[in-house]
């Protein structure tokens, strides 16, 4: 696992946006495994600034993203489809066409098979990965046991908090998610969390102890071979993280 310590926010989205940049410059037809989340807003700014100036060509990429909400329409501006299309994909040439969130409306079993069926038939070069305070990835929820392949969520009422900043109130948001497994993640060829906010938990345990715990599913960054984490120096301090 690497760790790359940034000096503030906008270095965390700079150095994240490397990565996101040398796989789509070595491999510009390749899958990208996307996220959202307030982490990665600054990094896919970035990436929107190099698309435009520095001729960062994503024409033949290919997407698909993590989660989406179970009852919200593509339309909602709090589904993952609204914050994909207005934080990144309306600011790069890629084709929308090429782009996956899995539908959060509809039939939830339909909607699975076909979220399946596309993370079946996806290699992912690179996932991106927010992490939530509870160390949720995607909306794997920390529990007795983890899941495999794509698959609906009860959210968590730590998760409903944290995320009820984003909706006018707590009642509004979503109780359920569909959701990448954890070995839909793990099987992407390579991992990068892009880490901000208040996560020193979820830090402490995948930075600072040896454990793989299906408590904390971030932790199961540390059997993947190939992991980026960015995080802020004042959060390494916070948890006495040296490096
Ligand atoms: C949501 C998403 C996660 C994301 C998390 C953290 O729960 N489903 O994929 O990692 O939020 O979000 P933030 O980056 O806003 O802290």
């Amino acid at each position: 696992m690497k760790v790359i310590i940034a000096k503030d926010y906008a270095e965390v989205s700079k150095l994240a946006a490397d990565v996101v940049e040398k796989v789509v410059r070595e491999n510009p037809t390749c899958t990208l495994g996307l996220a959202t989340g307030s982490s990665p807003v600054g990094m896919y700014k970035e990436l929107a600034r190099r698309c435009k100036e520095e001729n960062l060509d994503f024409s033949k990429i290919h997407s698909v993203n993590l989660d989406e909400y179970v009852g919200l329409d593509g339309t909602h501006d709090q589904s993952y489809r609204y914050f994909m299309d207005s934080n990144l994909f309306d600011h790069i040439n890629i084709d929308k066409a090429n782009t996956y969130v899995a539908k959060g409306v509809g039939n939830v079993d339909d909607n699975l098979k076909e979220f399946n069926e596309v993370l079946d038939k996806a290699d992912i070069a690179l996932q991106v990965l927010g992490v939530g305070p509870d160390g949720h990835l995607g909306f794997n929820e920390p529990g007795e046991f983890l899941h495999d392949k794509a698959h609906k969520e009860v959210l968590d009422e730590s998760t409903i908090d944290a995320n009820a900043r984003f909706f006018a109130s707590r009642d509004d948001v979503p109780r359920y998610a569909v959701t990448m497994g954890m070995g839909n993640i793990m099987r992407a060829q390579k991992l990068l969390m892009v880490v901000s906010g208040n996560k020193q938990d979820a830090m402490k345990q995948l930075l600072m102890t040896e454990k793989i715990d299906t408590k904390c599913p971030a932790t199961f960054l540390r059997a993947h071979r190939d992991v980026v984490v960015v995080l802020e120096k004042a959060l390494a301090d916070e948890i006495g993280y040296k490096g």
